[in-house]
């Protein structure tokens, strides 16, 4: 009954874990989430305001498709302060969220078995979308020898007549790993011996870092030349913590973005014009709520850090960015729980979840059996308890 495309959409394992944390905590169970990709800090008082003050004054109509020239405009003026590049309004498409902006670009890019490099642990999204747009993921396994990125040998090895794109996030969700200038050189280097090959580079939490800079290390910061096929994502979301929202944007050569613009006007149409209002001014204005979110993540980075100490069993990947935390747990697997075998880390999750009330997500999600993602945008005294809860489970576990 379904298409072949429909068939293509994988029900997503987390989504058990979702609904039974719900489920829980409807009968009275404290459950502690810790899967959540998304701030718990509210959005930051000059979006809300504006977002009132656009209902107020009845911004509440469509707007362009690719978004209004004014958010166009402090997008190209942020893009500029952050990236140092410069943009035309034409080149910039505001989205519903930047997972639609990453979804369409890869709709207007891919045509049948086209293929995306994609490097794991990846953005569990990411696989699913290229399939949707008829291309083949192309997966390539990250080691923790190379802190989880992909290098740039393994890149050239991947590359071949059918790739189209290149596909990365740094800082990383799952890992929270930063590429440095010097990885995205020697990366740069070989796209640059591939003309045939986009870069889609998911800039999504590069404003949220642990070592004072303002953001990430950018593949156009050491190789400007690939500006003409590299399309840049970002979005209100993350740093803005207005995921509610829906704002993303895509910014890129015209053709492709032109084309992703009438992509959208077809199937979402604009994107809200209250939020489009709300993130203007976010972009203007909140450059110091920024810089208090960062110290504030870092702070509860370090909380948990110190807290993981007490289960050597687990190897913690301390990361520069986002706010996830990437922990090895593969040593748990082969052990019992009350007479139960564990197998994976879904196995782990599922008890963690049932008998301890914490919900974290498995790494199986990222294409990375053997990992557990744990996310602190959540208060410290929280993500203390949730560690203590997982250190409880840990000391049950026995070897047969
Ligand atoms: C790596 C990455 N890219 C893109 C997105 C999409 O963000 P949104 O659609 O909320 O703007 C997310 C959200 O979780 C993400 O983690």
């Amino acid at each position: 009954m379904l298409s072949r495309r429909a068939q293509k959409l994988k029900t997503s394992p987390t989504l058990f874990l979702v609904a039974k944390a719900k489920e829980l905590q409807a009968q009275g169970h404290d459950v502690i989430s810790l899967t959540v990709g998304e701030p718990d800090w509210p959005t930051y008082p000059c979006s809300v305001e504006a977002g009132i003050t656009a209902i107020k004054n009845g911004i509440t109509k469509y707007t362009p498709a690719q978004g209004t020239i004014e958010l166009r405009k402090a997008i190209i003026q942020r893009t500029k302060s952050d990236l140092n590049q410069d943009y035309t309004v034409q080149e910039v498409a505001v989205t519903s969220g930047a997972k639609f902006a990453i979804f369409a670009a890869l709709q207007v890019l891919c045509d049948p078995d086209d293929e995306v490099i994609i490097h794991s642990p990846y953005w569990v999204s990411y696989p699913t979308m290229v399939e949707l747009a008829d291309g083949i993921p192309r997966i390539v396994t990250c080691h923790e020898k190379d802190s989880f990125k992909i290098t740039a040998e393994a890149l050239e090895k991947n590359i071949n007549e059918k790739t189209k794109a290149f596909l990365f996030c740094s800082p990383s969700n799952p890992t929270g790993f930063v590429y440095t200038k010097e990885e995205l050189q020697k990366i740069a280097t070989v796209l640059l011996k591939h003309p045939r090959v986009h870069i889609i580079s998911d800039d999504m939490y590069h404003r949220l870092m642990f070592d004072g800079s303002v953001r990430a290390p950018h593949i156009l910061d050491v190789a400007p030349e690939l500006k003409s096929r590299t399309i840049v994502i970002n979005g209100g979301s993350k740093a803005y913590s207005m995921t509610g929202w829906r704002i993303g944007w895509a910014i890129g050569p015209q053709k492709i973005i032109q084309a992703l613009g009438d992509y959208a006007s077809q199937s979402t149409g604009a994107p809200s014009s209250i939020s489009q209002a709300a993130v203007l001014v976010a972009l203007q204005s909140a450059e110091n709520e920024i810089k208090e979110t960062n110290i504030t993540l870092k702070n509860r980075l370090a909380a948990a850090m110190r807290e993981f100490k007490s289960i050597p069993q687990f190897k913690v990947f301390e990361p520069q960015g986002a706010f996830y935390l990437w922990v090895d747990i593969s040593s748990v697997n082969g052990k019992y729980y009350q007479g139960q075998k564990l197998e994976s880390s879904q196995d782990f999750g599922k008890i963690l979840l049932e008998k301890f009330f914490v919900a974290t997500v498995p790494g199986e999600e990222f294409g990375n059996p053997g990992f557990l993602r744990l996310s602190f945008a959540i208060e410290t005294k929280r993500m203390i308890e949730a560690i203590g809860r997982i250190k409880s489970l840990v000391d049950q576990l026995t070897i047969g």
